[in-house]
């Protein structure tokens, strides 16, 4: 998509055109980038003098031994250091924005749950006043677990700013589009993209077409990743070349501002004198990037049966034990049906990983009512679930030929943890008081005799 004209006083690199307009294309690159020609030092990171009077300074987003292959900073040229953007801090409260751990007594987690999707409310609400969060899982002074999030976004941040020490952001985009004006670049995204703002990245966030309304997921943990494809060789799945990262973007403008900062659950603000969107050129692999959910290619079943959901995973953010995710981003879009004798929906299961399902449009097939466009539903640690019952006669009676699922957005974020409510979440949040019903009249067809029932 091309972008719409940059915030006024804004510059940004030019040299990019086309699809890739204001966007680097691929996935964990090593890019270069400046908004003004030299200001980038070649050869070196740290000349002895900047060009343009820059400071260098370096953003990691790993430890400093990390593997090589895993290792992720990126250099700043800006016209301050970014010990120019906080000065003293000031405790702030944004009480609908929860971290982990936070278990309460008086909720229950343990449970199949959905949610109808939040309304649109009158009052105006920005990125940071508008974050719901829904569930909390982990513990982020240990770095591990996630939280989910729906935001609410109707009024643009103005001369404010923010960035969290607690993990990068995932956002999903279910209505309205926002943009994203970081350190590194700017991004806008809308419904059928997604976007990543590493932790640590300052940013604020504009509403380019409102109200906005999407999911986020935080993670405390490792950044997510591309997962291995296996047998399934070098392409398919989500392709590297899809990912886009945006070119540097710069803005010179002295007015009072405030910083917010999420710092292990905590929120606190800081007055600074001018705006800390000041990095006139980088290089790197620590930075932002958007992705079309459209180019996501799925590969499924194409004779009988149909393989486990992880098959739909976009990312996946490693925990310490292999194979085992902090949490994975999947997938569930429109496709083909085509497996003979075979019911064809997700099987009843009952899964040690904890499901928090988002709809960002359209009907999921499992589930044709109920779990609507900026819902949610969370099946927990262990907790059964599947199709409901017209889901489940309709995919048990029907003549199978080719289907294609069409009008159908779903994604899920899976965590290893188990996912603890939050009081809004139990209480404020369009819980579905009837969607344990939903399996009420699936009936008992064994009656010791053999045959298709
Ligand atoms: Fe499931």
């Amino acid at each position: 998509m091309t972008s719409q004209s940059l915030p006024q006083g804004m510059t940004r690199a030019p040299g990019t055109s086309g699809p890739h307009d204001g966007y680097m294309p691929g996935f964990g690159n090593d890019f270069e980038t400046e908004a003004l020609p030299g200001a980038l030092p070649q050869g070196q990171n740290s000349p002895q003098k900047c060009s343009y009077g820059l400071y260098g300074e370096q953003l990691s987003g790993t430890a400093f031994t990390a593997p090589s292959a895993q290792n992720e900073r990126t250099w700043c040229y800006r016209i301050r250091p970014s010990v120019k953007h906080t000065h003293r801090f000031a405790r702030i409260d944004l009480p609908h924005w929860k971290t982990a751990p936070h278990v309460l007594d008086d909720v229950t987690s343990l449970g199949q749950y959905r949610w109808d999707p939040l309304p649109m409310p009158d009052a105006p609400l920005t990125w940071l006043t508008g974050m719901r969060t829904m569930t909390t899982a982990g513990d982020v002074n240990t770095q591990v677990g996630m939280a989910s999030h729906v935001y609410l976004v109707t009024q643009s941040m103005r001369d404010a700013y923010f960035f969290s020490a607690d993990g990068e952001l995932l956002v999903v985009p279910q209505q309205g589009r926002l943009r994203f004006c970081t350190e590194l670049g700017v991004i806008d995204v809308e419904p059928q993209e997604i976007a990543l703002i590493p932790r640590g990245l300052v940013y604020r966030v504009e509403v380019l077409e409102g109200p906005a309304r999407g999911f986020v997921c935080e993670n405390y943990g490792q950044k997510f990743d591309l997962p291995g494809r296996g047998p399934i060789g070098a392409n398919c799945m989500a392709n590297r070349r899809d990912f886009k990262t945006p070119v540097a973007a710069f803005e010179d403008r002295e007015v009072a501002s405030t910083v917010t900062i999420k710092w292990c659950g905590q929120f606190h603000e800081t007055r600074i004198g001018h705006s800390p969107l000041d990095v006139v050129a980088w290089h790197g692999n620590y930075a932002p990037w958007k992705y079309d959910l459209k180019t996501y290619c799925p590969v499924g079943a194409i004779l009988f049966d149909h393989p486990d959901p992880s098959i739909f995973t976009v990312l996946t953010a490693p925990s310490g034990i292999e194979g085992t995710a902090n949490i994975d981003f999947v997938l569930f879009r429109d496709r083909w049906l085509v497996a003979e004798n075979t019911f064809r929906p997700p099987w009843y299961h009952k899964n040690i990983m904890s499901e928090l399902m988002g709809n960002i449009y359209g009907v999921y097939d499992a589930k044709p009512k109920g779990f609507v466009p900026g819902g949610l539903s969370l099946h927990n640690c262990m907790l059964p679930h599947g199709p409901d019952l017209n889901a489940f006669e309709r995919a048990s009676n029907l003549k199978l030929e080719p289907e294609k699922l069409t009008e159908t957005m779903s994604f899920m974020f899976e965590t290893r943890f188990p996912q603890h409510l939050t009081g809004f979440a139990a209480t404020k949040a369009g819980l579905q008081d009837d969607y344990i019903d939903c399996w009420a009249s699936l009936d008992k067809k064994f009656d010791g005799t053999p045959g298709m029932k």
